[in-house]
């Protein structure tokens, strides 16, 4: 297994700003020259694990799905895993009372082989979520708990971190913190918070610390979540949380982000503004799109530098996790996004 050229050059850009700050002990040889017969030699037999360079300020997780089939550098690179989808609800509970954990038990079989932890996603959200949750608005709440309860259970002291809530905040421009529900619009609208208004979001809390025999972290998780205006929702709804005794651990900020935004300063703004609510954070979700006009080299300087920020924040962000592994796998396949190429090198 081996790095492609067009990753590599952002690998190393990583890897060398790792390495420098934790005293990995890597010899690098002679410089890399592409095109060179070289090439694969020098690749895989000379690139330390990434997760280990980085283990002194934070794990390193990726996203995996059952249809990957090629475990080697997700083991060799990464000390943590997410289901990219085994573990929200459609999967798990697609008829009500029938679950379903083969799928998500074959991913935590292989953290388990491998000594890696794993990051429970997704409890409640809006998407992902078989409509019969939502018939019947008086069995709504029982059904939310019955979810939480039968999957907490089964997975039990596997999984360390769980995402409780994701995305129910609301983009637009408006002072709204919640989604409000329309027919015509699936995609953006929030079932839960039509249904049961925003109250859902305390009693999923709720209810994943009754079911949490094993002191997973509990998470709330979003996409946009160092946008100033979306933030600023966000911490409104996780204060008065977090006033009201609502047992929160911590935010996962996703970071579906570009080669040049958000901006290093809305990212750090954002880090400081959560750990001020006093709770731990872990990038969620990460890959960096090369959009057209972009080029390889942007996306791996954009690497570089939000990694020197996360390690400076490296008390606060506990973990950092890739959404995926390689290019062709990612939600985003068309823009390139993550560290290893279609060809799995
Ligand atoms: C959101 C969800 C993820 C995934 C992505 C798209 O970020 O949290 O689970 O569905 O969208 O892949």
């Amino acid at each position: 297994m081996y790095f492609s050229r067009k990753k590599l050059f952002a690998f190393i850009l990583i890897l060398m700003v790792g390495l420098l700050l934790s005293g990995c002990d890597i010899h690098f040889g002679h410089p890399y020259v592409p095109g060179s017969d070289e090439d694969e030699e020098f690749v895989s037999d000379k690139i330390p694990s990434l997760y280990q360079c980085y283990e002194d300020y934070f794990s390193l997780g990726a996203a995996v799905n059952s249809n990957s089939k090629d475990y080697e550098l997700l083991t060799k690179h990464f000390n943590s895993l997410t289901a990219e989808n085994e573990m929200k609800p459609d999967h798990l509970q697609e008829e009500e009372n029938i679950f379903t954990y083969n799928r998500a038990d074959e991913i935590i079989e292989i953290a388990r082989d491998n000594n890696m932890e794993v990051r429970g996603h997704v409890l409640v959200w809006r998407k992902q979520t078989p409509g019969w949750f939502f018939c019947d608005d008086e069995k709504i709440i029982n059904r939310m708990e019955e979810h939480i309860k039968n999957v907490m259970g089964h997975f039990g002291v596997e999984i360390k971190s769980w995402d409780v809530v994701n995305e129910t905040v609301n983009d637009d421009k408006s002072s709204e913190i919640y989604r409000e529900y329309d027919d015509d619009d699936d995609e953006h609208g929030d079932r839960w918070y039509n249904h049961v208004r925003a109250d859902y979001v305390r009693l999923a809390f709720e209810f994943a610390d009754k079911y949490n025999q094993h002191g997973a972290k509990l998470f709330y998780n979003d996409y946009n979540a160092v946008k100033p205006q979306k933030r600023d929702k966000i911490i409104r709804m996780l204060k008065d949380l977090i006033n009201n005794g609502v047992p929160i651990d911590g935010i996962g900020s996703q970071g579906h982000w570009q080669t040049d935004w958000p901006s290093i300063d809305m990212i750090e703004e954002a880090i400081q503004d959560y750990q001020e609510l006093g709770l731990e954070i872990q990038i969620t979700e990460l890959d960096i799109k090369i959009r057209p006009g972009d080029s390889e080299e942007d996306q791996a300087r954009r690497y570089r530098e939000i990694f020197e920020l996360f390690m400076e924040y490296s008390n606060v962000i506990e973990k950092v996790t890739f959404w995926g592994i390689i290019d062709s796998e990612s939600w985003r396949a068309e823009y390139k996004p993550l560290l290893f190429d279609e060809n799995h090198q």
